[in-house]
């Protein structure tokens, strides 16, 4: 395999203000100075796998635009292959994030560019699936384009979902998943049904579904993985004073994503994106906050 990792995802350009707190309805608040920061689930996964060492490549779509440029800029600098981010057709896209005194995000996403990520533009990149180990989704692009992808697997390939924004998946989609990647909201909306209070079980309900195996991200709580074949193993959080929670998800699932097709458990594989994740969140932003492999060991 030329590459580790494809992701196949969106890149945004995120306008993200501080604030004391979120304004209700009809209300106004005022907060920090704007900054603007490479952002996008897909190009987050893109530069977090590539700065730990991954054999890195990005199938997205970008505007012809300042956004899309600051993307593309980002994903080269991190030493990600751009060869799959195509440019023009819609502004790139954009998300507009309040960061709370906790940390904590809200985002509301633009799709842009990445809504005319198409099932042809996947398709004639049939190439760099071929070339990929691992490929890793998300579903800020169109849901048929991440079903094309799933066509689309190197003979041995593995492919890895972050349902999110979560919306209910085609079986073809679910039988390709090994891990699907969720945290709670994902978890319920997924399953569809009425799930309770145990993990475990929301577990079992996914995996009734049919993914090969399930990751539930539980935040200060740690992970639960599950293989349909295998042991249930809850994974420790790595406690850390969380300054921006911005992109850790997407830098935890890259984080496993590269693991796995080195060949670690799904344990193990967790345990060390478990400790990228939360290195991610005691910095400001997304893609600038991820670690290198050295400050993972260091951690
Ligand atoms: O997961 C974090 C990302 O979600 C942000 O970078 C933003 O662009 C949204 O896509
Ligand atoms: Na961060």
């Amino acid at each position: 395999y030329d590459y580790d990792l494809l992701v196949v995802g969106s890149a945004n350009a995120d306008l993200v203000i501080g604030v004391e707190r979120r304004p209700a309805a009809g209300e106004t608040v005022l907060g920090s100075d704007l900054v603007v920061h490479p952002g996008g689930k897909g190009a987050n996964q893109a530069v977090a796998a590539a700065r730990l060492g991954a054999r890195t490549a990005l199938l997205a779509r970008v505007g012809d635009d300042a956004h899309g440029r600051l993307l593309l800029d980002s994903q080269r600098e991190a030493g990600v292959d751009t060869v799959g981010v195509l440019v023009g057709g819609a502004p790139t896209g954009v998300a507009l994030i309040t960061v709370d005194p906790s940390g904590d995000n809200s985002i509301v996403v633009s799709p842009g560019a990445n809504g005319r990520l198409t099932p042809e533009d996947v398709r004639a990149a049939g190439s760099l699936f071929q070339a990929s180990r691992v490929v890793s989704a998300q579903l800020e692009v169109p849901l048929e384009s991440v079903a094309e992808a799933v066509r689309h697997l190197a003979d041995g390939g593995r492919f890895v979902l972050n349902p999110s924004p979560p919306q209910a998946l085609p079986a073809e989609v679910l039988a390709a998943c090994d891990p699907l990647i969720v945290n709670e909201h994902e978890a319920r909306v997924i399953a569809g049904t009425e799930l309770g209070e145990r993990p475990e079980d929301w577990a079992e309900a996914l995996l009734a579904l049919g993914p090969r195996s399930v990751v539930i991200t539980l935040g200060a709580r740690g992970a639960l993985v599950a293989e349909r074949a295998g042991a249930r193993v809850r994974v420790p959080s790595v406690p850390v004073a969380a300054v921006d929670t911005t992109g850790a998800g997407d830098a935890f699932t890259a984080a496993l994503a590269w693991r796995l097709g080195l060949g670690e458990s799904l344990a193990q594989a967790a345990g060390y994106a478990a400790r990228v994740g939360a290195a991610a969140v005691t910095r400001p932003g997304a893609q600038e906050s991820f670690p290198t492999a050295e400050e993972v060991a260091a951690l």
